[in-house]
């Protein structure tokens, strides 16, 4: 795996500082909000931000509940979108609550949007977004997002939960591939 890197983009050591700030400034806000600790839900979208979610709940001194979607945009080896569409149950008894979504990457926008308009209609006293990667693309930067870790150029990358052909998420830095591994 090691010798289908082409370069380290963000290293583990600045992917845990950049996660610490994110779950200060999520706790901050959820304070500021009052949320009542029965009314903080996070709903990670799968499979991209498993490894995220993981380090970022760690963060989040809430009591909370997490409740999973799963959604597919990228499918097998498509390198870019090919349109969101939901896979399996969706997340219910949201009504009232705090919602926080978080994902890998950001990058058409659709995944995000799908998740949001799901989510919308069960009246969330809020939704925030919380992704860890965004790209520095008209599509991307349009779309709502709460918290975002790094805004990085419109190249692919993986690691840190991101794949290539559902390869590479347990790379625990976020880089490019050289361009024969692809
Ligand atoms: P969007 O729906 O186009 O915003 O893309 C979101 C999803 O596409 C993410 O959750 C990823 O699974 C996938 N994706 C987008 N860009 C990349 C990338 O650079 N590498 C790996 N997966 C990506
Ligand atoms: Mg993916």
């Amino acid at each position: 795996m090691r010798r289908d890197i082409d370069s380290v983009l963000y290293s583990r050591e600045r992917i845990a500082e950049r996660v610490k700030e994110l779950g200060a400034a999520i706790s901050r806000d959820l304070e500021a909000a009052e949320a009542d600790p029965a009314e903080i839900v996070l709903v990670p979208i799968l499979t991209g931000s498993i490894v995220f979610v993981a380090d970022l709940i760690r963060h989040l001194p809430q009591k909370l509940r997490i409740s999973v979607i799963s959604v597919t945009s990228y499918p097998g080896k498509s390198m870019s979108s090919r349109g969101a569409s939901l896979r399996g149950a969706i997340p219910g008894n949201l009504g009232g609550r705090h919602v926080l979504i978080v994902d890998d990457i950001l990058d058409s926008g659709n995944t995000i949007r799908l998740v949001q308009s799901i989510i919308q209609e069960q009246e969330p006293a809020s939704i925030r977004t919380c992704v860890m990667l965004r790209k520095r693309i008209p599509s991307a930067l349009e779309t709502e997002a709460s918290y975002v870790g790094f805004d990085i150029d419109d190249v692919f990358v993986v690691g840190y939960g991101l794949d290539y052909d559902d390869y590479y998420r347990n790379l625990p830095d976020i880089v490019t591939l050289r361009p024969d591994a692809l």
